[in-house]
């Protein structure tokens, strides 16, 4: 049922020996969907917490309907939860219906270098943090380097023309979101820690070999062009600040993603996508 599933279907499934009752913000998200799967192969009681415009897997938990940006439906989608993962952004409602209930352990994803490369949104990021830490709930942040899908949805759009152009200079370290979610799973069912160790995928690759390579397994042939972008935020992304070379601690690479992904005959994000359109045309119907 969606989207009009967005409300508390039934109370939390009762899995014996586990008082571990988790709200994923998000968990209809790419990272999201990955964590609930995590969590509840863990045995914990997971609760979904989204707008309502992609759907939630598993039919047998619940979805809160409620607003991050605006704070409707909040209370009722932290009511009882011993843990939130927050895998989306806006924090400061979020914290505060988390104070006024139990103060539960609140988990939040970031995102490496957002202290180090001065985009707006990184410093948005930073800002949620700061107000996390100073909130008085007990917390845990882990930053992450980007996601595969995210590399494989740029040079998607990218290879659309004729000659793929990439920022000159610029590397990633794009990490499985499986493995991500994996983390943040075992740092929400285990004590708050802070700040947790960064998250990063197992290699560094300049963007110009990340996208050969896209070329070369989606079949494309287009020149590479590097494109040299001028500014501050770009430049700490050509001097790395994004990367973080000493966790390198994810296994999948970008490859067997893509493997992955072109057996499977899925684009990524395609489930958004799918889900927002479907949202969109349900709206232009009623
Ligand atoms: N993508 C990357 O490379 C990367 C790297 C490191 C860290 N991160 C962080 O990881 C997190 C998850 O990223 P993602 O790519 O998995 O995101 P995503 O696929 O866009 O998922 C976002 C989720 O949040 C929900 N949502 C969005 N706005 C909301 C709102 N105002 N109120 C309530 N729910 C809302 C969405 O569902 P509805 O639309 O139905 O509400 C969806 O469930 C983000 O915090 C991001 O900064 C991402």
């Amino acid at each position: 049922m969606w989207p009009t599933s967005c409300h508390i279907r039934q109370a939390y499934p009762v899995h014996k020996g586990m008082t571990n009752r988790v709200l994923v913000a998000g968990g209809t998200g790419v990272l999201g969907r990955v964590v609930v799967d995590h969590l509840l192969s863990s045995g914990a009681n997971v609760r979904v917490l989204s707008r309502g415009r992609r759907r939630v897997r598993h039919s047998d938990i619940e979805h809160v309907c409620g607003d991050l940006r605006t704070g409707a439906g909040l209370d009722s989608a932290v009511s009882g939860v011993d843990t939130i993962v927050q895998c989306t952004e806006h924090v400061n409602h979020l914290v505060a219906a988390a104070k006024r209930a139990d103060s539960p352990h609140l988990v939040y994803t970031s995102i490496v270098g957002i202290d180090r490369v001065p985009f707006g949104f990184y410093r948005r990021k930073l800002a949620d943090e700061e107000l996390i830490a100073a909130s008085g709930l007990p917390w845990t942040v882990l930053r992450a380097t980007q996601f595969h899908d995210l590399i494989a949805v740029l040079l998607r759009m990218l290879a659309r023309s004729p000659v793929l152009t990439v920022p000159a200079g610029w590397s990633f370290q794009p990490v499985d979101v499986r493995e991500v979610g994996d983390r943040l799973a075992r740092l929400a069912l285990g004590e708050p820690v802070g700040r947790a160790p960064d998250f990063g995928g197992p290699q560094i690759r300049p963007m110009r070999d990340l996208a050969r390579s896209y070329l070369a397994m989606v079949g494309k042939r287009r020149p590479i062009v590097p494109v040299w972008l001028p500014g501050r935020a770009f430049r700490a992304y050509r001097a790395g600040n994004h990367l973080t070379p000493e966790h390198a601690d994810g296994t999948i690479s970008f490859e067997q993603y893509l493997t992955e992904q072109l057996a499977a005959g899925t684009a990524p994000y395609s489930d958004a996508i799918h889900d927002y359109l479907h949202l969109r045309r349900a709206k232009e119907r009623s």
